[in-house]
C-alpha cells in the first residue's frame, strides 16, 4: 500500500527505525526495519526531520501483542515501508506539533503566528473536522424543512447590529463606502417581502466591537428567516438544528426546551443568559433579613432590594474565594457582598453573628452552605449575583444536573435605557417587532414595550437570537424615531426597506445561531480561536498573515483616501 503524510515523530530503536506518520486521520506507526526494507532506506531514515512531508510503500501487519498501543485507533497494526521519499521536506519546526503528554502548547502568539503548524495539531484537527460535520448536519435539517439556502451581498449598506461598522471604500465613487454586514438582517427581511418564504445562510458577520474568548470581528452564522411563522414556529425550527448539532457530537437533548421569560431569568440569575445546570438561584430576601438589624440591609430603600444566592456546599469556599467573589461584585458596581456560613450550629461570616440557624433556615441555608448577599437597584444586584454565581460554579465545579443545559429566554424588553443618557436604545435590533399587546405603549412607555424577541442559551452562554419582525412601515418608523433618527435619517438609511414593507410584507421572523460560539461550546473549547481555522486576537489581529496593514500610497490615491495619524 501507498500512504503520505507528515512526520509527527521518529525513533531509532536498535536499527528499527518507528515512524508516527500523521494525516486528518489520525497516526500510523511506520517500521524501517533490516528484514524488509533496505539499509540505504534505514540510514535515509535517520536523518528524516519531523513535520517533512513523506510518502510510503509498505504492507499492514498486525503489531506483536507487546508493542500493541490502545491509545491510538490504528494501534493494533503497523506499516513494514519497504520505501519512503520525502516529499516535503521540513525546516526545523517553529513551534512542536507533537507534545510529549502533560507537555505545554507554545504561547497563543506564537502558535497564532505558525498557524500552519499550529493547525496539524490532533486537537485542532478534530475541532475542524467536527465543525465540517455540524455545518453539513444544519444544512441537512434546514434543507429538508424546505430552507433554501440564499447568499446575501458582503460590499452593503450598513446593519445596525449594536457594533461599529468595517467600512470599504470605493475606487469608482469617492467619498463613498461600503459597510460590511454586521448580519445579514435587512436582506433576509427583503427575500421575504419577495416571496421566497424559507431561507438560510451560513452566513459570514462582521463587527467592529471589542472582543473576548467568544467574539472575533468575523464570524459565522446559522442564519434563517421564514414567512407566515410565529414565534412558536421559528423556536421550533432552531430547535430540530440545535438538537441535530448536540447530536452530531454525541450528545442527546431533549426537547422543547425549558424557557423562561426575560424577567424571570433577570429574577432569579440575573442574567438573560442563566446557566440551567445548576440550581442555587437568586432569591429576594428583603423582608426576611432586614428585621436582623444590618445596617447593610436595612439600606435597601426606595426600589432596593437585598438578594442573594444561597449556595448548597458553599462551606467549603475559603476566605480568599469570598475575598475573589467579593471584588467580582464590586467591578459590576455592587456596594460590597455579605456572607454567611454555616457548619452545624456556628455561623460565620460577615454577617455570621447576626444571623440564627433558624433564620438561615428560612431563606434555605442549611448545614454546611454559604450565603451571599448584596443590596441595591436590581440594576446593581443582578449583574453582581450573576458574577458571583458564575464564579461560585467556576469555583466548585458542583455536579451539574445535566450536562446541557439549552433553555430559551423570551419576552426581551424592546428598548434599554442608555446607560449615559437614559434615552430609549434598541435591546437587539431595530427590526424586532413589540408585542401586539404592547405596540399602543410605544410612544407612552416604550420601556414597558416588550419584544417578540427570543434568545437560545446554553449552559449560560448566548447561543444565538431572534425575533418576529415589525411588517407595518408606520410602527417601524415609530421605532426608528425613538432611536432619535430624525424622518431625514430615517430615509436615507432605511428607505428602501420600509418601501419593501410597503409593498406587500409577509408576517415573518428568524433567527441566527452563532456558529463558532457553538463549535466552541460543543467541543468544550477555552477559546473561539480554537475552533476557526483562521482566527483574530482579541486586538483584531492575523498575525499568521499580518492584518491588518499599512496600505500602499498608490493603493490609497486610487482610493482617495488620505491617512491621518491618531496624534495630528
Ligand atoms: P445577534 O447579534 O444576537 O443577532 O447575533 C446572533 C449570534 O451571533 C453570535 N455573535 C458572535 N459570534 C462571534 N463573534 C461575535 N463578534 C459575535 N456577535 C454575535 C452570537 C449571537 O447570539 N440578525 C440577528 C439575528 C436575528 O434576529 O435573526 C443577529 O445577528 O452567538
Amino acid at each position: 500500500m501507498r500512504l503520505g503524510g507528515w512526520v509527527h515523530r521518529s525513533r531509532d530503536l536498535g536499527g528499527i527505525v518507528f515512524i508516527d506518520l500523521r494525516d486528518r486521520d489520525g497516526i500510523v506507526q511506520v517500521c524501517i526495519g533490516p528484514a524488509w526494507a533496505p539499509a540505504e532506506l534505514i540510514a535515509q531514515t535517520h536523518a528524516l526531520k519531523s513535520e517533512s512531508v513523506v510518502t510510503i510503500e509498505g504492507e499492514v501487519v498486525a503489531r506483536p501483542p507487546q508493542g500493541r498501543n490502545p491509545e491510538l485507533a490504528t494501534g493494533d497494526v503497523e506499516v513494514h515501508a519497504t520505501a519512503l521519499q520525502v516529499v516535503g521536506p521540513a525546516e526545523t519546526p517553529a513551534i512542536q506539533v507533537a507534545r510529549a503528554k502533560g507537555e505545554e502548547l507554545a504561547a497563543e502568539e506564537l502558535r497564532l503566528k505558525y498557524r500552519h503548524l499550529d493547525l496539524r495539531r490532533p486537537e485542532l484537527q478534530a475541532n475542524l473536522i467536527l465543525r465540517h460535520r455540524l455545518l453539513q448536519r444544519a444544512r441537512r435539517v434546514l434543507s429538508e424543512l424546505d430552507f433554501l439556502e440564499l447568499e446575501t451581498p458582503i460590499l452593503t449598506k450598513p446593519t445596525p447590529e449594536g457594533a461599529r461598522d468595517y467600512l470599504v471604500p470605493s475606487r469608482v465613487h469617492p467619498g463613498e463606502f461600503y459597510a460590511l454586514p454586521q448580519s445579514p438582517q435587512i436582506y433576509k427581511q427583503l427575500l421575504m417581502v419577495s416571496g421566497f418564504d424559507r431561507y438560510f445562510q451560513i452566513a459570514r458577520c462582521f463587527r467592529d466591537e471589542d472582543l473576548r474568548f467568544d467574539r472575533q470581528p468575523e464570524f459565522s452564522q446559522i442564519d434563517i428567516e421564514a414567512s407566515f411563522v410565529t414565534q412558536e414556529d421559528v423556536i421550533g425550527f432552531v430547535e430540530q438544528v440545535l438538537v441535530a448539532l448536540w447530536d452530531e457530537a454525541g450528545h442527546k437533548i431533549a426537547r422543547p426546551f425549558p424557557r423562561l421569560t426575560w424577567r424571570e431569568a433577570m429574577e432569579r440569575y440575573g442574567t438573560d443568559k442563566p446557566d440551567l445546570r445548576f440550581d442555587f438561584p437568586i432569591a429576594d430576601w428583603t423582608t426576611q433579613v432586614q428585621p436582623l438589624g444590618v445596617p447593610f440591609f436595612q439600606s435597601a430603600t426606595n426600589g432596593s432590594r437585598v438578594r442573594g444566592i444561597a449556595v448548597p456546599g458553599g462551606g467549603s469556599l475559603s476566605r480568599k474565594d469570598v475575598d475573589q467573589f467579593t471584588e467580582a461584585a464590586k467591578t459590576v458596581g455592587a456596594p460590597g457582598l455579605a456572607w454567611v456560613k454555616r457548619q452545624g450550629e456556628q455561623l460565620s461570616g460577615s454577617v455570621g453573628k447576626h444571623f440564627t440557624a433558624e433564620a438561615l433556615g428560612k431563606i434555605g441555608v442549611g448545614d454546611g452552605d454559604v450565603a451571599f448577599i448584596t443590596v441595591g437597584p436590581d440594576r446593581v444586584t443582578s449583574p453582581a449575583l450573576d458574577k458571583v454565581r458564575r464564579e461560585v460554579i467556576r469555583r466548585l465545579a458542583p455536579q451539574p444536573k445535566v450536562a446541557h443545559a439549552l433553555c430559551w429566554v423570551v419576552d426581551f424588553p424592546l428598548f434599554e435605557p442608555d446607560p449615559e443618557t437614559g434615552r430609549p436604545v434598541f435591546a437587539h435590533h431595530p427590526f424586532t417587532s413589540p408585542r401586539p399587546e404592547d405596540v399602543s405603549k410605544l410612544d407612552s412607555d416604550p420601556f414597558a414595550c416588550r419584544a417578540l424577541h427570543y434568545d437560545a442559551v446554553y449552559n449560560g452562554n448566548e447561543l444565538g437570537s431572534g425575533s418576529i419582525r415589525i411588517t407595518d412601515p408606520a410602527v417601524q418608523r415609530t421605532v426608528f424615531r425613538h432611536l432619535g433618527l430624525s424622518p431625514e435619517e430615517i430615509e436615507t438609511r432605511f428607505g428602501f426597506l420600509l418601501n419593501a414593507l410597503a409593498a406587500g410584507a409577509p408576517p415573518h421572523g428568524g433567527f441566527a445561531i452563532g456558529f463558532d460560539r457553538t463549535v466552541m461550546l460543543i467541543v468544550g473549547a477555552a477559546s473561539m480561536r480554537d475552533v476557526i481555522a483562521f482566527p483574530k486576537t482579541t486586538a483584531a489581529r492575523a498575525l499568521f498573515e499580518g492584518a491588518p496593514a499599512p496600505a500602499r500610497p498608490e493603493d490609497l490615491a486610487a482610493l482617495h483616501i488620505k491617512v491621518v495619524p491618531p496624534h495630528e
